[in-house]
Order: C-alpha cells, then sequence, then structure tokens
C-alpha cells in the first residue's frame, strides 16, 4: 500500500513540474526481426498497399548471396566466389501509435549491401550506394500515427563483378528503429574522449550535440554520469544549453572520475556514458555510451604505446563476412574469430577495406583488441581487373566502388569517424589501401583531403596502406604527408631502409603483409604423384599458379619476413597480416572450382592451419609445439619427408616410434622454425620442446586407422533465445583409438530438435562446392562444422550427428 502511494505521489509530482512536457523517453528499438523478402526488383513494392504475402519471411541480418549454389555462370565470378548476386526487396510492415503524434521517427541501417533505396509509405528517404557504410533517416513527417506504415529497402548487387572479394547482397547488419521527442541528441551526437588520466583521475572530454526540432527555442540541461565497469555511478557532469527553434547546440563539459580503471589489453575496462537531456526536472532524452580509458602513443623511435607501454601491433587483416555465413554474421561469429586470433598471440585487426559492423567494434572494446580502422579499398581508379582463370591471366570488366567515390568518398568516411570514433578500441584510422592514384599529384591531394577530414573530426592518427613508396614516379615527400604513420604493404627490409633514408622522421607500420602460410588448403600436404595429380585435376594450363603457390612453401619462409623486421626495428609499430582468417572470393591464383582464398592460418570454417602455430611460437607465450606434416602419408612409404616445427621452447626433440632424432636449439629471438629429415614409415611423431632444461610441451602425431567416431567441440553449450546467438559445432573424425584421421572426408548428417536452426555448414576446404545452407556436410581432411542459430524461443536443443559407419553422437543444449 504504501509504496502504490509513493509511486503515484511522485507521477503527480512528476506532471506539475514538467505540464505538457513529453513524459515518455526515446526508444530504439530491434528492428530485425519480420521482414518479407523477395529476390527482385518489384516495380511499385514500395507503396503502402502492395501485397507481399507470397515473399519469404526473413529476418536479419540476412545475406541472399550465400544462400544460393556455386556456380561458374554466376558473374560475381571468382572475385565473388562464384555465388549469386543481383536486385533484391525487403518490406516490413509495422505499427505507429496515434499517441506519438508529437515523437520522432528514425530508421538506422548498419549496413544494406548495395546500393541502397530506403522507403517509407512509398516515398523514397534517400540511396545509399556503399554497402558497408551505416545509414539512417528521419522519416517522421511520412509517418502514419494510429495506422500501420511500410517500409521498403531496395539494394541493387547486379552490376558485377562488384568487389574484389565477396561481399553478401542484403541487409546484412542490424536495422534499428529510433524514437525520439523533439528535443534530442542525433544520432552519433556525442563524441567522448578519454585519453587522459593519472592513477588518481581521469578527464573524459564530452561533446554533445542538441537539436531542437520545435518552433520554440527551449533551454536544456545537459547532463552525463559516469558508470563504472561494475555499474556503480562514480561520476557526473552538467551544462545549461540554450537550443533555438528548429537549431543545433552544442554541450562542451569535462567528467572527472577518480581512480579509474584503466581499459588494456588484458582489462579491458568500459565505463558507460549516460546522456540526458533536461527540460527543467524533466527527462526528455537519454542514451548510453561505452567508453574506456587508455592513452595512445605513436612514438617515431619506439613505435607504438598503449598507457605507456611499448606494445607491438600483432595484427591480421580481415574481411567483414563469416565463412559460411556470408556477411550475415553475429556477435558470436566475430567473439570466435577474436578468441581463436587470441589464442594465436595476435592483438589488432585491420578491418580490409572497409567500415565494419558496429557490432565488430563493440566486441572488440570488450576484448581488447587493438584496430586500424579502414575506409577505402580504391579511390577514383578502379583497381586493375586482373584475374586467373585456368591458369591464365584475364581482364573482367568490373563495377566497383571507385565508380561512386567522387559523389560519396568525404561523405562516407565522415560518417564512418562519427559512428566510431568513440571505441577505445580504434587506435588508426585508414584512408586507403594499395591505392595507385598516389603515383601523381591529384591522388596526393585527395589523400590530403581525406586525411584532413579524419583530423578535423578526431584526435587518432592517420595511415594509408601504401604499396611501395619506393616507386621513383611517385612524390615520395608529398605522399608521407597525407598519412601521420607511414603504411607499408609488402615491405622489404631493403626498401624499408631506403625509405628510412629519405625520410627519417617518419613513424610507421606494416599495414600488410603474407602470412607465414602456405597458399595449399589446410592440411594438404602434396608429394610426387599426389602433387601431380592435385593440380591436374584443376585443369591448369601453366604454371603461373603453381609457382606462385609453391613459393608460399609449407614452412611460411616468406611470411616470417616481415615479423623479423617488425621485431628488428622499434619504429615498426606492428604488422598486419594478410589475412587472419580465409574468407570467400579473391581465389587467386586458383580459378574454378576455387572460391574462397588461402592465405589465411584459421581456414574457412575456422580450423586452425600451420602457420597458426608458428604465430602462436612468436606470438604467445603459453609453452606450445607443433609438427607437420600429419602422418598419413599413404604412397610416401621408405620415402624422405622433412617435418617442421614451431616452438616457443629453446630446444626442440623429435623423436620417431619412440626414437630420438636429436635435440635441436630453438631460438626464438632469431624467428625460426626447426626441421627434421625423416623417412617415413607408418607409427609415431613425437615432439617435446624444452626451457631451460625442462619439457613445456609435447605434440604426437599418429598415423591413423579408419574413421570409426566423431570428435564434437561446442565451446558453450548455452545459447541465448534471441533468434541472432549461434553455437559452432565443430567435428573431428577419429579412427577407434581416438587418433584424429586427417584424410577422412566422411559426410556428417546433422539433425536438430528444440528451437534452433542450421544457418550454415562448412568445412574449410577452398574448392568444395556443397552449399552453405545444408543440414549435411563432407568432412575437409578429416574436420567439418555446423552452425547453429537460437530462435526467440527458450527450451532444450539436441543437435544428432550421423554418419554411415560411424559412432552416433548426440550434443545436448539449451537456449535460455
Ligand atoms: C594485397 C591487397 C589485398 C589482397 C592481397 C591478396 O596486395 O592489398 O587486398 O588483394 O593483395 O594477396
Amino acid at each position: 500500500m504504501k509504496t502504490l502511494l509513493k509511486i503515484s505521489i511522485y507521477g503527480m509530482l512528476l506532471c506539475t513540474l514538467g505540464c505538457n512536457k513529453p513524459q515518455t523517453l526515446n526508444t530504439k528499438e530491434s528492428f530485425d526481426f519480420g521482414w518479407k523478402f523477395i529476390a527482385e526488383d518489384v516495380s511499385g513494392a514500395e507503396a503502402l498497399n502492395f501485397n507481399d504475402a507470397s515473399w519469404t519471411d526473413v529476418n536479419v541480418p540476412h545475406d541472399w548471396s550465400i544462400e544460393g549454389n556455386f556456380s561458374k555462370d554466376n558473374p560475381s565470378f571468382s572475385r565473388g566466389g562464384w555465388l549469386q548476386t543481383g536486385k533484391v526487396t525487403y518490406r516490413k510492415t509495422f505499427s505507429v501509435a496515434k499517441e506519438d503524434k508529437d515523437k520522432r521517427f528514425v530508421i538506422y541501417f548498419d549496413g544494406a549491401y548495395r546500393n541502397s533505396e530506403v522507403f517509407i509509405n512509398g516515398h523514397s528517404l534517400g540511396k545509399r550506394p556503399l554497402g558497408y557504410i551505416a545509414f539512417h533517416y528521419d522519416m517522421t513527417n511520412h509517418i502514419k500515427f494510429g495506422g500501420d506504415n511500410v517500409l521498403t529497402v531496395k539494394l541493387d548487387n547486379s552490376s558485377q563483378p562488384g568487389s574484389r572479394w565477396y561481399t553478401g547482397t542484403g541487409i546484412y547488419r542490424h536495422v534499428h528503429l529510433i524514437k525520439t521527442n523533439k528535443v534530442y541528441v542525433p544520432i552519433w551526437g556525442n563524441y567522448i574522449v578519454a585519453d587522459n588520466y593519472t592513477s588518481e583521475k581521469a578527464e573524459i572530454k564530452i561533446t554533445t550535440q542538441v537539436r531542437n526540432d520545435l518552433g520554440d527555442g527551449k533551454t536544456v540541461t545537459v547532463r552525463h554520469t559516469a558508470k563504472a565497469p561494475n555499474g556503480e555511478d562514480v561520476g557526473s557532469s552538467s551544462e545549461v544549453l540554450t537550443v533555438g527553434a528548429s537549431a543545433t547546440s552544442q554541450s562542451k563539459v569535462v567528467l572527472e572520475i577518480s581512480n579509474p580503471q584503466i581499459w588494456s589489453q588484458e582489462l579491458p575496462n568500459l565505463y558507460t556514458i549516460k546522456t540526458e537531456i533536461l527540460e527543467g526536472d524533466v527527462v526528455v532524452y537519454s542514451e548510453e555510451n561505452k567508453t574506456g580509458i587508455r592513452t595512445l602513443e605513436f612514438d617515431k623511435n619506439e613505435g607504438f604505446k598503449l598507457n605507456g607501454k611499448v606494445t607491438k601491433l600483432k595484427g591480421v587483416c580481415l574481411h567483414h563476412a563469416g565463412g559460411p555465413l556470408g556477411a550475415a554474421i553475429h556477435r558470436r561469429t566475430v567473439e570466435r574469430q577474436l578468441e581463436k586470433l587470441r589464442e594465436m598471440g595476435s592483438n589488432a585487426v585491420r578491418t580490409a577495406h572497409n567500415p565494419f559492423s558496429e557490432e565488430f567494434l563493440k566486441v572488440c572494446d570488450s576484448m581488447g583488441f587493438l584496430v586500424m580502422n579502414e575506409a577505402f579499398d580504391e579511390w577514383e581508379l578502379i583497381k586493375e581487373p586482373m584475374t586467373t582463370q585456368n591458369g591464365k591471366k584475364i581482364r573482367i570488366p568490373v563495377d566497383f566502388y571507385a565508380n561512386q567515390f567522387k559523389e560519396w568518398a568525404d561523405i562516407d568516411l565522415e560518417d564512418m569517424l562519427l559512428r566510431d570514433r568513440n571505441h577505445p578500441s580504434v587506435i588508426m584510422w585508414s584512408i586507403g589501401n594499395e591505392i595507385d592514384q598516389m603515383r601523381d599529384e591529384e591522388g596526393i591531394a585527395i589523400g590530403k583531403r581525406l586525411a584532413d577530414i579524419v583530423h578535423r573530426l578526431d584526435y587518432r592518427p592517420v595511415t594509408n596502406g601504401v604499396h611501395g613508396y619506393w616507386d621513383p614516379k611517385r612524390p615520395n615527400q608529398d605522399a608521407a604527408a597525407t598519412s601521420d604513420i607511414y603504411g607499408f604493404n609488402y615491405i622489404t627490409e631493403e626498401r624499408y631502409l631506403t625509405e628510412m633514408e629519405s625520410l627519417p622522421n617518419i613513424r610507421s607500420v606494416i599495414t600488410e603483409h603474407q602470412s607465414a602460410q602456405s597458399f595449399y588448403p589446410r592440411s594438404t600436404y602434396l608429394y610426387d604423384e599426389a602433387k601431380k595429380a592435385w593440380w591436374d585435376k584443376l585443369n591448369y594450363e601453366h604454371n603461373d599458379a603453381y609457382e606462385w603457390v609453391e613459393s608460399r612453401d609449407i614452412r611460411g619462409e616468406k611470411g616470417m619476413e616481415a615479423w623479423r623486421m617488425v621485431k628488428k626495428y622499434p619504429n615498426i609499430m606492428g604488422m598486419f597480416i594478410w589475412t587472419g582468417w580465409d574468407y570467400l572470393g579473391e581465389v587467386i591464383p586458383f580459378g574454378w572450382p576455387a572460391r574462397s582464398s588461402c592465405f589465411a592460418p584459421i581456414d574457412l570454417a575456422g580450423f586452425k592451419k600451420d602457420g597458426f602455430y608458428f604465430y602462436q611460437s612468436q606470438w604467445d607465450d603459453k609453452p606450445m609445439v607443433h609438427i607437420y606434416p600429419h602422418w598419413n602419408l599413404k604412397g610416401m612409404e621408405g620415402k624422405k619427408v622433412t617435418i617442421y616445427g614451431f616452438t616457443n621452447g629453446d630446444e626442440v626433440e623429435l623423436f620417431q616410434d619412440g626414437k630420438s632424432l636429436g635435440r635441436k636449439t630453438n631460438d626464438s629471438n632469431a624467428v625460426e622454425y626447426q626441421s627434421w629429415d625423416v623417412v617415413y614409415q607408418p607409427g609415431e611423431l613425437k615432439a617435446v620442446s624444452y626451457k631451460n632444461g625442462n619439457v613445456i610441451a609435447e605434440k604426437v602425431v599418429k598415423t591413423a586407422g579408419a574413421p570409426a567416431k566423431i570428435k564434437v567441440e561446442t565451446r558453450r553449450t548455452e545459447m541465448k533465445a534471441n533468434g541472432q546467438d549461434v553455437i559452432y559445432v565443430e567435428c573431428t573424425i577419429l579412427d577407434k583409438d581416438g587418433n584424429e584421421v586427417p584424410t577422412a572426408n566422411n559426410t556428417l548428417k546433422f539433425d536438430v530438435k528444440g528451437p534452433v536452426t542450421i544457418a550454415g555448414v562448412g568445412n574449410g576446404d577452398s574448392m568444395g562446392l556443397e552449399p552453405f545452407k545444408a543440414n549435411k556436410r563432407s568432412a575437409f581432411h578429416g574436420k567439418c562444422l555446423a552452425i547453429l542459430q537460437s530462435t526467440q524461443e527458450a527450451g532444450d536443443i539436441t543437435c544428432t550427428i550421423t554418419s554411415e559407419g560411424l559412432e552416433t553422437v548426440i550434443v545436448a543444449l539449451v537456449s535460455k
């Protein structure tokens, strides 16, 4: 009784104080569910009364390209992974209450691929060519209050090849409906900088735009409250602001926090800044942003420092997609990618070569990853459209972003900065990748213009992944002036030293370099006849591709060079390998039937390749040893095979069938691998790694027998019943004694029961042409994967995995 009374008195008080004032706060609602979809451009589909009953029901993130079959006839070509592309339309019907007639409605898309046009109730809100950029529209004037409304999104990804890699087609990122009062903070209107602290206190600078859409001016209070990582309020600051009618004003405050908890790679502490706008005592607007308190320094002598500590960037380039899920990825997909990269010892990502999702950056913030946030792969000139097909170099006409650059680049770059600049994980911005236009004055002018946009909006430095500043035709000093940090793609030591002579004060980073991983797909070790047969199957007409692949030998020696340089020269802040994970498209040097790249130490399904362990031996402290190839080399009996080993120990010993083949000294400062020549015979290899004479790690590789069972790893058994959580079911085929069978290609079938769907299957084979949307998958070199996605219903889940001749496995999971 007492409590009720209190509430009503409080309610009356509010009403008196806030007479004629809006009483409900702004909302941000997920608009991901309940869309209608058709893979066509349907004329008139934007009309409110259009009948879409026969269209498919979908939820977003949604990628239509990934749902199709691979076909040599698809115009996306090898660049797009031979998958379907085209024109598609989405519609979503929603109602707006009559009581909301004084509210403002905004629709927010975090990305839709590509050439979008969005309509509300038949009225076009605008077009956006770049499929990677977030955008939003105010649709208040076209909303029907007290009735149904329809949002229509038309996308056109039909002009192909449309990119140098797989893009996806669809509304492949989150959508939000935002409802506010007429006095509000516009989207991306809060800018939070938290890069000044001592152990006693931190200063957080907050700049806030306040917009008033009403006919009268307003005097408001902008109040910021900081919450510590444990949710406790730890500081606040406010400012009184006058905002004219239909005008925007800016508030600038410094919020102090005592004894700050710093954001670091090990402990990525995040503070929440709650921003409120008050008219009198009534809160009319509220939003929350995360920030991390940390300092970044880019020192020409010592390199990159995070919180004053020299930190080498052990980075990878990534594309935006998530393997078998295509571009429609979920938070868990990103977490898994970063977890595996962290296991490898990596601490940084370059968003190659375009803006990523907001969710990606949120995960980096919460996991302590560092991000080189990159905007463009091209400026005004389309990149050399060469590709290799059946071993022949051919040129194909393409339609890349360069065609829209003149009109849209400044807007896109500015929007990327505005959306992303609050993320503590972002440490630098990149305005390009291997831009040929940097060779002439026109390109230099563009570079300066883009760098100016970044400098106007943020304090972090600009880089540009340049392929050879050393080009004699390039105006070198001018090129350097377009970036704060010199970005080298594929630099050699000799060229680096030449650069340093002409530009000694420059700070640098290896924006891109080969990875220490062979170009062959995972666990592909080919000798003699087997090698010939593998290449014959691809029907190559000449040796170019063969030589290219062989040049990246199975030791990965070429890729090790970059890391040697990073270790040797303090003013190289770090490196980003091409790439961290394999990706769809850009299958060079292969042509059909290859449909994904093979550059990375982790394959498209997330299975580790040998190169993974090279980085682990160099980048991580956890004791480890890895040897390869596997030991099921039928046909090689009695022949010499070289065994390679990576370890972070100081000695390593190899045993064949229990007999020592000798200890080798391993100087990890020298960036080494070890090798032994062994005569192949079925049996056992064991590598033992030592540090200071003590065993620190062991690895056993045995010749496996026939496939008999399936080992299943899921990392988690519980998922969120939110329709967007995923569990990766990783399967490895074993023989009866539990040894991995690296040659197994059994087909596994996945039957699910309970509130769950199979979102995709995969196995990491870059030439596998089985579709990703299926309930079965053949293993590739002993491994395959199913990705299970929750629905919005909670309940128990089972996934039964069967395969002829193998023991059935039932995996029990739960969705809550
Ligand atoms: C680089 C380029 C990347 C990718 C890579 C493939 O030169 O910057 O985007 O195309 O080559 O090897």
